[in-house]
């Protein structure tokens, strides 16, 4: 008797923890986000194995070039609030940022990705390599369409 209910209490205390409830809401990648830049992405749908696409329309660049919507890809982990990486080939210039971060949702449902990223600038020279990495960090907040 005193056994099941340490037992029982055991259960409802691990439950009860913080990241471990069972109710803990998902936090979903796939969909339209905003970054505190005013950038916006697409991510599609997540394969089997945690591998995803889409689409980045960064709001600012390094260049005096027009900026065109550019195709990234990354992969995440499967759990509540997964990790995540993902890169971004340029395509109006020949820059490469790779982003990492992870998924939070908050007690109302509000999804917000926090982000590190590493924009990698192409230089002619290996004398000019030193200045060619720039860091930063994003905060993504879900766009809704009112399509939703
Ligand atoms: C470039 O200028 O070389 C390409 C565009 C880079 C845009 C960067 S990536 C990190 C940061 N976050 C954004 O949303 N845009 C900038």
């Amino acid at each position: 008797m005193v056994l099941t209910t340490s037992l029982l209490l055991l259960l409802g205390l691990a439950l009860l923890a913080p990241g471990l409830s069972a109710d803990q809401p998902q936090c979903v990648l796939t969909g339209n986000w905003t970054n505190d830049l005013g950038s916006n992405m697409t991510i599609g749908k997540l394969s089997s194995n945690g591998e995803f696409a889409g689409t980045y329309i960064t709001a600012v660049t390094t260049t005096k070039k027009e900026i065109k919507a550019s195709p990234l890809v990354g992969t995440q982990h499967n759990n509540t609030q997964p990790t995540f990486g993902f890169t971004v080939n340029w395509n109006f210039t020949d820059s490469t940022t790779v982003f990492t971060g992870q998924c939070f949702v908050d007690e109302h449902g509000k999804e917000t990705l926090k982000t590190m990223w590493l924009l990698r600038s192409h230089v002619d020279s290996i004398k000019d390599d030193w200045k060619a990495t720039m860091v930063g960090t994003n905060n993504f907040t879900r766009l809704h369409t009112h399509l939703e």
